[in-house]
């Protein structure tokens, strides 16, 4: 790419293939429950969808822990489910349960869902939130613009909620592949125009959530996981040569190597599962990678935090790597333990 600027924020080198210094940190659910500012902000926005959908404070709960820790990376505030309430299919969250949407089940349920190319009329909030924040960012700071995968976004349209073993939308797959591939098209033509719009609006990378893509066997994994990964990265390149993409197949196990290598991400996002000296000899020669750090020990903190982080920086801090956990922080973090992390990320190889 010799008529192209080798990046210079730190994130963008990173995924570039580059070792930096230090590897730059983001986290998963930066923006969150665990701080006081967003728990204010939240309050006043009335529901969780109309804080995704309100521009101003989408953009204020995004730049809150860029603020108060200096984060590398700033994640776009919004939800995966944004894309099946795009979609036509009624999304609700309920407090303390999560989100409640009216099931997909069948074929006439697939078939009367919305066209893929009304999502960027839907979601026009979601990429005016994008434009302010390219604006508002330090310049140093990478904007990140994500959607979930086709297949963890199906589990929530089949089964209608969060289930532990995706039951709703596995039996589809198996008893009726042929549907159930329907909805998974319909899915990755939505992503793709989704993520596309957040490009077009500013995002400079993009993440792409397969929160329950360890849930599939082998078979399974290749056609409603891997495959749709790889088409959605190959339209995006089409379209934006060189805007990175990181996939997160969590809990992908054995079949991540296969993952990386087939789908032509440039980052693949590390689950708590993964050994990094493992990951460092077969992940990490195929491109950049990112983790993994057990969201509960930021919860708990103190000697074992830092041993366990230390030992992630000493197996794959020295590149391409982003310093990240191995799922989303959760609300009973204490704020100042995210804050002892990124301090010590940063004088990693000082
Ligand atoms: O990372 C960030 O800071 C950006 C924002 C973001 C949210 N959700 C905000 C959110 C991102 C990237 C997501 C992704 C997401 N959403 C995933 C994939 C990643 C993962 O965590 O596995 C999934 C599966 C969802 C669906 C979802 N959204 C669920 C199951 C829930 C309920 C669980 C919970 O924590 O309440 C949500 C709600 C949600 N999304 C919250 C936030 C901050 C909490 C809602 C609130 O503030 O009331």
């Amino acid at each position: 790419m010799s008529d192209r600027k080798a990046p210079e924020k730190k994130l963008l080198k990173a995924l570039a293939g580059e070792k930096t210094d230090s590897p730059p940190i983001w986290l998963m659910r930066q923006a969150g429950r665990y701080l006081p500012e967003y728990r204010k902000v939240r309050a006043e926005a009335g529901s969780f969808l109309d804080l995704c959908y309100s521009p101003k404070l989408a953009e204020e709960v995004t730049l809150q822990p860029i603020r108060r820790y200096g984060f590398d990376a700033a994640i776009l505030f919004s939800d995966i489910l944004v894309v099946p309430d795009a979609l036509g299919q009624k999304v609700a969250f309920k407090e303390g349960e999560g989100p409640v949407l009216d099931p997909v089940t069948d074929s006439a349920g697939i078939a009367a869902l919305g066209s893929p190319s009304g999502v960027k009329a839907a979601l026009a909030p979601v990429y005016e939130t994008v434009s302010r924040l390219k604006q508002s960012l330090p310049a140093d700071v990478t904007l990140i613009g994500f959607a979930g995968a086709p297949w963890t976004v199906a589990t929530y349209m089949v089964g209608g909620r969060g289930s532990p073993d995706q039951a709703a939308a596995k039996l589809l797959a198996y008893r009726e592949p042929d549907t159930f591939q329907k909805l998974i098209d319909i899915l990755v033509e939505a992503t793709v125009e989704h993520l596309s719009a957040q490009v077009e609006a500013g995002a400079e990378a993009l993440q792409i959530f397969d929160t329950w893509a360890g849930s599939l066997p082998e078979l399974s994994f290749e056609r409603f996981a891997l495959k749709p990964a790889r088409a959605i990265r190959a339209k995006l390149k089409a379209r934006f040569p060189h805007v990175p993409v990181i996939a997160f197949p969590r809990g992908a196990g054995g079949m991540a190597e296969h993952y990386f290598r087939e789908t032509g991400v440039e980052g693949l996002s590390l689950d708590t599962g993964v050994s990094p000296l493992v990951a460092r000899d077969r992940l990490q020669p195929i491109g950049c990678l990112q983790g993994n750090l057990d969201p509960l020990l930021l919860v708990a903190g103190g000697a074992e935090m830092r041993a366990q982080a230390a030992h992630i920086l000493e197996a794959l801090g020295h590149g391409p790597f982003i310093f990240n956990l191995g799922h989303g922080i959760v609300p009973q973090t204490p704020p100042e333990h995210v804050g002892e992390l990124v301090r010590l990320v940063k004088d990693f190889g000082a």
